[in-house]
């Protein structure tokens, strides 16, 4: 069975019962926070208060997805109150390999994500600089979008990259992942995958989460 991670995004939690969706998605192998600031994007959500009390709560490790104008200057506190993978935008850094080894050095795994429409070539050069490239597969800002099937090309493209050069970088995808897309994602390349609201929505969260796995774990290769 291959290696695969289903990260649920608590932007499909209830904000005012956290600690209860936490304790519900406990199967999970990170929990994705969905960090919004209203200006990269038009939506907002919490910042770094917030998220240090999702860490100091979630009995499971932090997948920090930032959606926020800046990075290079904001993304080093939330690795340092303890996320374990920190992703930010690359059409939003000004320095993403210095950014990356930023986070590393303070201990987060390094993540860099790509809007629809932003190309990944860019990125080959530099893969083993990422822990996590995340292709978006709708556009960044809400949840319960439709999967983008268009973006599973560029997926694959990066996936062969990655192969060619023996790079271990792992593959997110983020956006309407589902019982029903998530095969074709895996089947493109991507080993980590991040649903809200297809887990959240769920009667039981914990079987839709290990529902996903097993739909995921199928289709890897
Ligand atoms: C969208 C966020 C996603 C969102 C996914 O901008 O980055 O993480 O929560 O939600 P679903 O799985 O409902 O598309
Ligand atoms: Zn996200």
């Amino acid at each position: 069975m291959a290696d695969t991670r289903i990260n649920p995004s608590i932007l499909s939690a209830d904000f005012v019962n956290m600690e209860a969706d936490l304790a519900r998605i406990a199967a999970a192998d990170f929990v994705h926070v969905d960090v919004m600031d209203n200006h990269f994007v038009p939506n907002l959500t919490f910042g770094p208060q917030m998220v240090r009390r999702v860490q100091e709560t979630s009995p499971v490790p932090l997948d920090v997805h930032l959606m926020i104008t800046d990075p290079d200057r904001w993304a080093p506190g939330y690795a340092e109150l303890g996320a374990a993978s920190v992703t930010f935008h690359l059409e939003a850094a000004a320095e993403p390999v210095a950014l990356a080894r930023r986070l590393r050095q303070i201990g987060a795994r390094a993540g860099v994500a790509v809007k629809p429409a932003t190309p990944v070539e860019g990125l080959y050069d530099v893969l083993d600089e990422f822990d996590q490239i995340l292709v978006m597969t709708v556009e960044p800002g809400f949840g319960g979008q439709s999967f983008m099937a268009d973006q599973m090309p560029k997926l694959a493209r990066l996936r062969d990259e990655a192969r060619r050069r023996g790079s271990h970088v792992w593959l997110q995808v983020d956006g309407g992942i589902s019982e029903s897309t998530i095969a074709q994602a895996a089947e493109a390349g991507a080993d980590t995958f991040v649903a809200g609201s297809a887990v959240f929505g769920a009667a039981d969260p914990g079987r839709a989460i290990e529902a996903l796995r097993a739909q995921a774990s199928a289709h890897v290769h």
